[in-house]
């Protein structure tokens, strides 16, 4: 599932060259009283593809608000490729580059001038400019959509022309806050491509999501934020080993025998008489289930997977699974 996730490897050669993005005990607390961040700390290698995930009002925004001087931080350090944001924003901010949620370009512009118009913003000549938006609309699939209005195009269409639009002024870093928030599948997937291209080419990006689904596909290190406290973070293939548990029901002749086999490192219980849930890591072999079932003569019919593993595992993640979990029965530790 995790097969495709194109960026390349972190560096590690390059020890020596400052993260991309480094926060250190970052707290904000806005005026209402609400504490948004409680002390985030976090560090993305330079090329790194790296996804913050968390559920509503997790953080996200106010983190990458703050990262990218939208919003004042309470407390605690932030550097961009090592330059503190505080002590020189004007330097730290032309590393970086900013997708925000909301489409916020002139919908009666085309994205030539649009893009044109925004390099200009920031000094980049017009020649340069005009280079530049070539090639960002290249690989925003959106060259034989240079002239036309905005306004005519799909919402992908918009969608990509934004993250070109970011892509301008050749940021190192790319943040992007929920790029994919409310778009279907098909627009998502054309949003991947342009995105690991980005990446392949050298930029680093961060971007926030509520898709576990969307951090698995395109990130190597993620952090899962929720109430203003990182809860987890690392590899993605890490942390879906870590938690990555697979559940199948099992429809059985009755009666089951007094005792159920065990099963080591698996959880086995019946649900009821025709009824057997198993819980296992991924990585472990189905055969052995079945030849312990077989073993005990317990005969099975048919078998179904539990539930969407992904979606289980976020919402574990984020606390309001701990029932959920306990709901579904026993379960290795
Ligand atoms: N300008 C603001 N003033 C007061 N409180 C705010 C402000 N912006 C955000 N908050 C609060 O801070 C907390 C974190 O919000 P934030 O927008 O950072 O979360 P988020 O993870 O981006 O959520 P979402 O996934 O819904 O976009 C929430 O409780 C939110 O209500
Ligand atoms: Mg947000």
């Amino acid at each position: 599932m995790a097969s495709d996730s194109a960026a390349p490897a972190t560096s590690g050669a390059a020890s020596a060259a400052p993260p991309a993005l480094s926060i250190r005990d970052l707290r904000k607390t806005y005026d209402t009283g609400v504490q948004a961040l409680k002390g985030v700390s976090l560090e993305v290698a330079p090329g790194d593809f790296y996804a913050l995930l968390g559920p509503n009002g997790a953080g996200k925004s106010t983190l990458i608000g703050i990262v990218s001087s939208l919003v004042n931080k309470s407390s605690g350090e932030v550097r961009v490729f090592g330059v503190d944001i505080a002590r020189e924003r004007g330097a730290a901010m032309r590393l970086l580059g900013l997708v925000p949620q909301e489409l916020n370009f002139n919908m009666f512009e085309k994205p030539r001038d649009i893009l044109v118009n925004y390099a200009g913003f920031y000094g980049i000549p017009r020649r340069e400019a005009l280079a530049r938006a070539d090639e960002e609309l290249a690989r925003a699939h959106l060259s034989d959509k240079a002239d036309s209005m905005s306004r005519t195009l799909s919402g992908g269409m918009k969608r990509r022309l934004m993250i070109a639009r970011a892509m301008m002024t050749r940021p190192r870093l790319l943040i992007l806050d929920e790029p994919t928030a409310g778009v279907d599948i098909e627009i998502r997937r054309g949003m991947w491509r342009t995105l690991r291209a980005i990446n392949a080419a050298g930029t680093t990006i961060i971007l926030t999501t509520h898709y576990l689904e969307e951090a698995e596909n395109l990130c190597r290190n993620l952090a899962i934020i929720d109430h203003g406290t990182i809860v987890e973070h690392g590899p993605m293939r890490e942390l879906l080993a870590k938690l990555d548990v697979e559940g199948f029901l099992f429809d059985v002749d009755a009666p089951l025998p007094a005792t159920l086999p065990r099963i080591e490192g698996a959880a086995l219980v019946a649900r009821d008489p025709h009824t057997l849930e198993l819980e296992m890591p991924r990585a472990m072999d189905l055969n052995r289930v079945f030849a312990a079932l077989d073993a005990a003569a317990i005969r099975v019919h048919s078998m179904r997977t539990k539930s969407n593993r992904l979606e289980e595992l976020f919402v574990r993640l984020t606390g309001d699974g701990a029932t959920a979990a306990a709901a579904s029965g026993e379960r290795a530790a």
